[in-house]
């Protein structure tokens, strides 16, 4: 058994969290690898409140184990500044009303009040964390503090977890540039350390990651354990087409891209035929959220149609590790044992 100050704090078996991966970690996957003994994060961002309270409900049906829920709470969506929200509004009503709904994944980021109706539904529910990405608000981990709700910042770069140590989050969450999703320009093995270095609280390791090597290489840099999101994508629990996962299984890290096409944000997804029309076309990104309207309906082909050509497939470059569609509880458990096994082997060896 693995012990850390993420197991002991939160009552872990293993120190693994799956990544709250906006529409693919749904419910099913969240339930599979904390019942494992990791923690499941739920992919927030994608519902509206109503189905989040719903998401929520079935997790809690489906585990008594602690479970995370994912957040974005940048003053861009928490705003109530009509103006702010005037050009995102402008873009969602030009769309056609089939593409409005087939944007279901990305409509609270679009919606003026949706993400405010998130955070409600959330602190009422009062997971075991919240991870918070691209901005860590006071007045939203003092909520968490008043309930007992550990938050866990995600960051890109030592000065984004400065930030978020000074506001005072529980955990810190250090992604790679390797990473699937949104990332940054530093490799996790740099990163890791150097934020370890600069702040007290516990420093989580992600991008790259999919198998006990790289658990082990975490916890020898000093991690408190690991936030892994490509490989579980890879898993029956995860939400997304079938195509979705073969491309991860046969896809290699220099398929991947950084592109700004769907969000607005920089962003690592397989590359295809829009992120290259994109790039060719040298417009510029109506920004974040409102690039997500531009991009329509290519941000929700890939998962539902699994068109990897026409739609975004968000994947980090640990696609090379990724061979075959494993269950989610099963990731957990292989990771762990390997990880000890390499452990083990390694102290003997001293
Ligand atoms: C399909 C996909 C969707 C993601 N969606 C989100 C998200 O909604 N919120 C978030 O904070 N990170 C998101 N990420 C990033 C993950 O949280 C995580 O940091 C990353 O996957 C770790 O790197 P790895 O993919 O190499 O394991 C996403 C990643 C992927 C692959």
């Amino acid at each position: 058994m693995i012990s850390t100050p993420l197991t002991e704090s939160l009552g872990l078996r293993y120190p693994i969290c799956s990544a709250g991966m906006a529409r693919v970690a749904q419910s099913d996957l969240v339930v599979a690898v904390s019942n494992a003994g990791g923690m499941g994060c739920l992919g927030g961002v994608s519902f509206m409140p109503d189905r989040l309270r719903d998401e929520i409900a079935k997790i809690k049906a489906g585990t008594d184990k602690p479970y995370a829920v994912n957040l974005l709470l940048p003053d861009s969506l928490t705003t109530e500044d009509e103006a702010q929200w005037a050009p995102v509004r402008e873009l969602w009503n030009d769309l056609e009303p089939t593409d409005r709904a087939r944007l279901a994944g990305v409509e609270a980021l679009l919606t003026p009040g949706a993400v405010a109706g998130q955070v409600e539904v959330v602190l009422d529910a009062a997971p075991d964390a919240v991870v918070l990405t691209f901005a860590t608000p006071d007045w939203f981990i003092e909520e968490c503090r008043a309930r007992g709700i550990k938050v866990v910042a995600l960051v890109g770069s030592l000065g984004k977890a400065r930030e978020a140590a000074a506001a005072g989050v529980d955990f810190i969450v250090a992604q790679g540039y390797e990473a699937g999703g949104h990332t940054g320009y530093v490799s996790t093995l740099t990163l890791v350390p150097a934020i370890i270095d600069a702040v007290e609280q516990p420093v989580l390791a992600a991008g790259g990651i999919a198998d006990g090597r790289g658990l082990a290489a975490a916890l020898s840099l000093g991690a408190a354990g690991v936030w892994v999101g490509t490989r579980f994508i890879a898993s029956p629990e995860a939400y997304g087409h079938d195509a979705f996962k073969q491309r991860v299984l046969a896809g290699a890290a220099k398929d991947t891209t950084i592109t700004f096409s769907y969000s607005g944000k920089r962003l690592r997804a397989f590359a295809n035929e829009w992120t290259r029309r994109w790039e060719a076309s040298g417009e510029r990104s109506a920004g974040f959220p409102g690039q997500y309207a531009v991009a329509s309906t290519r941000v929700e082909t890939g998962y539902q149609d699994g068109d990897s050509e026409a739609g975004m497939m968000p994947a980090g470059q640990a696609v090379e590790l990724v061979h075959e569609i494993t269950p989610a509880g099963d990731i957990v458990r292989n990771m762990a044992e390997e990880a000890q096994r390499i452990l083990h082997a390694l102290a003997q060896q001293g």
